[in-house]
């Protein structure tokens, strides 16, 4: 029987999550990047991770095709499975934030009332909404994957942009256009706002 309840879980630990701030010297956070496939999330998240590695920061990502690969084989791309695995998703993340780990999230997750769910389940402090934008045009003529081209042969349903919506962020923390700008520029406009916020101390 699934729990439809909504439960909080408070883990738990003689350790609270401030002290393991204090030890990875970071505030953590929930850096939730949304967009349509192909719009740059992930190589965002991977340049991000890097410079902010580089910096001394501790970081996971976490990826969509790895994530539905595996935890999440069993969803499909309808709503009810998209919303699915976004909340498990924030799950997930509530756990690392709470051991002070800098999370990084590429996830369409389309809808505004999928993003409320992450929202909710992360907090409104920790929890940091990246808008990749990209128009569909752009990222159907990158279609780095091939899946636009499938999708439009009625190979794939349900596919982002096509026969599934995309509602645009209404107030995101950040918005990144990943069309106009290149990664270099993209990755410092990002870094430049998330640096401050995973700084200890930094109030
Ligand atoms: S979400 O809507 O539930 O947030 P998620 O980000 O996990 O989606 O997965 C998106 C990735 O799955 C895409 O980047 C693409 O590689 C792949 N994919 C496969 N089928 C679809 C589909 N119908 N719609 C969008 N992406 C799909």
């Amino acid at each position: 029987m699934v729990n439809t309840v909504n439960t909080v879980c408070l883990m738990n630990t003689l350790i609270q999550r401030q002290a393991k701030e204090v030890l990875l010297n970071q505030r953590a956070k929930v850096i939730w990047m949304t967009g349509l496939s192909g719009s740059g999330k992930t190589t965002l998240a991977l340049y991000l991770e890097k410079l902010l590695h580089k910096k001394g920061f501790f970081t996971q990502v976490f990826d969509a095709d790895c994530l539905r690969a595996t935890l999440n084989r069993d969803l499909d791309f309808s709503i009810k499975g998209r919303t699915e695995n976004v909340r498990r998703i924030a799950e997930i993340s509530k756990i690392f934030l709470d051991a002070g780990v800098i999370v990084i999230n590429c996830f369409i997750s389309p809808t505004n009332k999928i993003r409320q769910i992450a929202k909710k389940i992360i907090g409104n402090e920790d929890f940091i909404e990246v808008y990749v934008n990209s128009s569909l045009d752009a990222c159907e003529k990158r279609d780095t994957k091939g899946l636009y081209k499938k999708a439009r042969k009625g190979l794939i349903k349900n596919f982002t942009g096509l026969d599934s919506p995309y509602e645009v962020p209404e107030n995101p923390d950040i918005e990144i256009d990943t069309e106009n700008y290149s990664i270099e520029q993209a990755v410092k406009k990002l870094s430049d706002f998330i640096i401050p916020k995973v700084t200890l101390n930094n109030e």
